[in-house]
């Protein structure tokens, strides 16, 4: 398959499409009852509303791209491998969406031959619609965003996410958190790392790490920092932060000193 010619009317449907979408999450959110909700794992969460997302969602973008292929988190469609695919996570934040907070998002990524070329993170209560195109400037609700100038890590506010299924190594994480408390203006803990992610992109955080994240939690989100002029890697300073389950994104000013620290208390 070519690549999509007209990214920016493409990019304008796909949030078209994940408005819709979110509207149907925000009614199902009130009617959800404790027998809505399947363990997947140790606190790992799934509900009807998630896999009905998803299923709309494809639906739709298969409509929009014939062709294309699909790496979803519910895997309610086969995963085909493909030049053009579509990496989806129809609620980020599904704990939070099932405890009735407000913060979770619908997380879409584009990408052609493994690279992604359009992301769209629509945090769905406060219908802030974040997206970028290849060669274009990121955008929230179609103004363009950029991340923040602040560059000290003493006058900065962090994000992060605590590991829920993998325990192992969780002392070192909170070491590390407890550190970065002290160094900073404090450490969020928002619950959708696609969230975290478009807050680097438009300035509210100065950066985000987490690990043991998947392809749908940050392909969208990771891509929105980059083209908000952030930067984005793993710990070792490298471009694996989609598969490679560790992640460090933000404004660039500090990225080298917070990997650092990250380092020192979380080395392989
Ligand atoms: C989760 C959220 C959370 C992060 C987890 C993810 P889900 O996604 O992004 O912030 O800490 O690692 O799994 O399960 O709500 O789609
Ligand atoms: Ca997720
Ligand atoms: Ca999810």
């Amino acid at each position: 398959m070519e690549k999509p010619v007209d990214l920016q009317h493409l990019c304008e449907e796909v949030c078209r499409i994940s408005r819709e979408v979110g509207k149907f999450i925000l009614l199902e959110q009130k009617r959800l009852s404790d027998q809505s909700i399947e363990s997947k794992g140790l606190n790992d969460f799934v509900t009807y509303v998630d896999k009905a997302a998803e299923t709309l969602l494809v639906s739709e973008l298969q409509a929009l791209l014939p062709g294309s292929g699909f790496l979803t988190e519910e895997k309610t469609v086969a995963q085909q491998e493909a030049e053009l695919v579509w990496i989806i996570d129809p609620i980020d934040g599904t704990t939070n969406f099932i405890h009735g907070l407000p913060l979770f998002s619908i997380s879409i990524a584009l990408a052609f031959r493994g690279k992604t070329i359009l992301g769209v993170v629509h945090e769905v209560s406060r219908d802030e619609c974040f997206s970028a195109i290849e060669g274009g400037r990121a955008m929230l609700n179609g103004k363009v965003i950029q991340v923040s100038e602040r560059s000290k890590l003493s006058d900065s506010l962090l994000v992060t996410g605590f590991p829920y299924k993998d325990e192992g190594r969780l002392e070192a994480w909170m070491q590390l958190f407890i550190t970065l408390l002290r160094k900073s203006h404090g450490v969020r803990r928002l619950g959708s790392a696609a969230i975290d992610l478009v807050y680097v992109a438009c300035g509210r955080f100065e950066a985000f790490y987490e690990y043991g994240l998947s392809p749908w939690d940050v392909a969208a989100g990771a891509f929105i920092v980059e083209q908000a002029g952030g930067l984005v890697t793993d710990y070792q300073g490298g471009p694996n932060f989609v598969y490679g389950k560790e992640l460090l994104a933000g404004n660039g000013r500090m990225n080298e000193e917070l990997r650092g620290v990250i380092l020192e208390h979380f080395a392989r």
